[in-house]
């Protein structure tokens, strides 16, 4: 196993690095935590949307006059009576965001299946579904396109618009010794998390309160404030446990005003929670994308050209583009290079990011490039990836802050036995006979920190509360606080309370891009430093204190006590200081400014590989992945037990991207019709092969003082390819359209062959 020269390695600490439950765990566990359907306010009315049954055309009319009479209806809205709603301005920087820019019931128009067009509310979700289904709607429907054919289609633009680019890459593909040239595609896929996207909207004296289902409270108040035209003071949005978005819930929604407009117009808390269905249709969905990728290489596999031109559908009133060219021109090395996009109309809601958005399709289609490269080549395709490593990142010349993605693939190689592989196609069986496959991939994941602000309070009970609003999604973020000040105060976890997730708390990063971590690392670890700083000043000022007539530069925090620097025996807990002096708290405030969307000295990207294994029974027609082994290096993991979580989720969402998630519109009328959880197919128990996760665990100082990058996307980036090329591996078919379906697999080769 090779040494990186740019190893780092890590300080040690208490508790940074140390595999730590989750705080919130027991809140979650038992039931306790609440969630934002939960929030049950006195007066509260309940509403439900009347969606669209075309996807193309216009209302003729609404008649609401059955709904009205029912049993506690207490008002249908449609466009003549929801009220104004407003669109977001243009906005520059990184706030401001919203993928649906259309306020729900704008006008007349449908843009896609599943539109809300009006909304009942009632005094119970009953009743305002009854009232809503009750509604008849009538429309002028014209002929959707809901084509899953993109390259080549009529885009947005006159021509397919240029990405990155190097040297002259048509020209070095055209002399190419070897060449590879082909399409990939990925349907749309649909986040599916548990938890319903849902609002529960309190308006009163003229301000909102919204509990909503979002994975950025701040952007969310700042939205729906432009939207309900009121002053971002007047409302405040609160996030304190969510059931998952996986970027879904980045951004708010239609559903969100609609709920607020509601409580307006009523007076009431309204509570809108929409259906399973509903989340398929006016939510967000990762787009549908086709991809050309063409590579030219020399006969010993060195890459001599990358061509990657790809369309990505989104709807007919917004501008989705999936980055599908981000980690192309850093992955390899490669002196031409040329990536062109375009965005192609359909009749669909609008799509969004999903965990990895333009990384993990793009990989879909070069690593499966890349892996049918190296049969071309008859190379293996860990050497072919190992070949084309690059000094640095070649897209702009930057060195890369840390970058160990030949240690992934060499560790992975090891753990996995990757030196027992046979090429030859079908060659390999398992104990039972079965025919096995193997396939690799190397993925890739920018890394960034964005800016917060947080406050540390060190209060007389002996405790210290931590707060920010940012809000933690599931992947852990309550725990990394509270080890952040643990680590700077020597407190134990259990005296450190964490408040997240409102936009009264000082505002923070959205939980999005997997930087979160690394964000909020220096504003945390700086106010920590302020509130320590105070406390010290205090002990040595206060005149009756335990320590007057020191001075405070000679006086540290250590395990939660004060004392003079390296003197225990002379400590004193520093909620007895506060206590003696009269003082409630002393209170720390920290700003931090990210890298993102500024200037950096270096490239910073996570790297890792997956080595996966399928075990496929021809004469059943049985595909199984049975193995997945990784590797990961996304710097130091400040709480591996949630992080390996994350890799591990990642890599079963990867088995649903590859063999199962296909969100299918119907062409007549371009209703997503497998907009359930039995006829969408998302991997359950039995399709989870054996995982194996390893960190490689190099601090990256550059980015933060603890050397975080953070992690979570980066897991889904390359399995999809690495388990396309081990079905390729095991039966020599080439399935190049996601997801692998048994079908494709039907006419497999049943014998081995070289
Ligand atoms: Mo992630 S797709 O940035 O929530």
């Amino acid at each position: 196993m090779e040494q990186d020269s740019n190893a780092q390695t890590a300080t040690p600490s208490k508790v940074i690095g140390v595999a730590t439950q989750r705080i919130d765990a027991p809140l979650k566990t038992t039931g306790t935590a609440v969630y934002t359907s939960d929030h049950h306010l006195p007066g509260m009315v309940y509403a439900w949307p009347v969606t669209a049954t075309i996807s193309r055309g216009t209302i003729l009319s609404v008649d609401a006059s059955e709904a009205q009479s029912m049993p506690g209806v207490l008002a249908v809205y449609t466009h003549k009576n929801i009220g104004p709603l407003y669109r977001t301005p243009p906005t520059v920087g990184f706030s401001m965001r919203q993928q649906e820019h259309r306020p729900p019931l704008e006008n007349l128009e449908v843009y896609y299946y599943g539109q809300y067009v009006a909304v009942a509310v009632a005094q119970t979700m009953e009743q305002a579904r009854a009232a809503a289904e009750a509604i008849k709607v009538t429309y002028q429907p014209e002929t959707p396109n809901v084509a899953t054919k993109l390259l080549g289609t009529p885009l947005t633009t006159p021509g397919m618009h240029p990405g990155s680019h190097r040297g002259d890459a048509a020209a070095a593909f055209a002399q190419a010794p070897v060449k590879h040239d082909a399409v990939y595609s990925s349907p749309a896929e649909t986040h599916n998390p548990i938890e319903l996207h849902a609002t529960v909207a309190d308006y009163r004296d003229g301000k909102y309160t919204l509990y909503e289902t979002s994975q950025a409270v701040v952007n969310h108040r700042d939205v729906m404030a432009a939207v309900l035209g009121v002053p971002p003071g007047n409302v405040r949005v609160i996030t304190r446990f969510l059931g998952s978005g996986f970027g879904g819930k980045l951004w708010p929604w239609p559903h969100s005003a609609l709920a607020a407009a509601c409580s307006h117009n009523l007076q009431r808390p309204v509570k809108l929670v929409i259906s399973r269905s509903m989340m398929f249709e006016s939510v967000g969905h990762r787009p549908a994308i086709e991809q050309q990728i063409q590579l030219g290489a020399e006969t010993n596999g060195k890459l001599t050209a990358i061509v990657q031109n790809y369309v990505n559908h989104t709807s007919m009133i917004d501008d989705y583009a999936e980055g599908c060219g981000e980690a192309t021109p850093l992955l390899y090395s490669c002196a031409n290079l040329k990536i062109t996009s375009g965005l192609a109309r359909r009749n669909v809601g609008t799509p969004t990011a999903m965990r990895g958005p333009g990384a993990v399709p793009g990989l879909w289609a070069l690593e499966s490039a890349m892996d049918e490269l190296a049969w071309q080549l008859k190379m293996d395709p860990v050497q072919l990836r190992l070949l084309n490593e690059p000094a640095v990142d070649e897209s702009n010349g930057k060195p890369f802050s840390s970058r160990h993605l030949k240690e992934c693939l060499t560790v992975g190689a090891e753990k996995f036995g990757w030196s027992q592989r046979k090429p030859a196609i079908g060659s390999m069986k398992n104990a039972q006979g079965a025919t096995l496959g193997w396939g690799v991939a190397a993925c890739s994941w920018g890394a960034m920190r964005s800016d917060a602000e947080t406050m540390v309070e060190l209060l007389a009970n002996g405790r210290a509360r931590v707060t920010c609003g940012t809000q933690d999604i599931g992947g852990g973020t309550y725990t990394i606080f509270a080890q952040l000040v643990s680590h700077e105060t020597g407190l134990p976890l259990n005296k450190i309370d964490v408040a997240l997730g409102d936009t009264k708390l000082p505002p923070g990063p959205v939980s999005g891009g997997s930087w979160t971590t690394a964000t909020v690392i220096p504003a945390v670890l700086q106010a920590t430093q302020n509130a320590v700083r105070s406390l010290l000043m205090l002990a040595a000022s206060s005149p009756d204190g335990y320590f007057a007539g020191s001075h405070a530069a000679d006086m540290e925090m250590s395990d939660g006590f004060v004392q003079p620097k390296g003197q225990p025996a002379k400590r004193v807990a520093f909620g007895e200081i506060l206590g003696r002096a009269n003082v409630k708290a002393v209170f720390g405030n920290a700003k931090s400014e990210g890298t993102l969307g500024r200037e950096t000295k270096y490239s910073f990207h996570s790297f890792g590989a997956h080595f996966v294994e399928i075990t496929w029974q021809p004469e059943i027609a049985r595909l199984r992945v049975s193995r997945v082994v990784t590797v990961i290096d996304a710097g130091r993991m400040i709480n591996p037990r949630p992080a390996r979580n994350q890799i591990e989720g990642a890599i079963v969402m990867g088995v649903g991207m590859a063999m199962l998630e296909d969100t299918q519109y119907d062409p007549r009328s371009g209703a997503p019709i497998n907009a359930n959880l039995a006829d969408y197919l998302l991997p359950v128990n039995a399709d989870c092969p054996k995982i194996d996760v390893t960190f490689l665990d190099y601090p990256d100082y550059h980015l933060d003082a603890l050397g975080a990058r953070g992690v979570g996307e980066i897991g889904l980036a390359g399995v999809a390819p690495a388990i396309a090329g081990a079905v390729y591996h095991a039966t020599g078919i080439r399935v190049r359209s996601l997801p692998i379906r048994i079908e494709d697999l039907l006419a497999a080769p049943q014998t081995a062959s070289a």
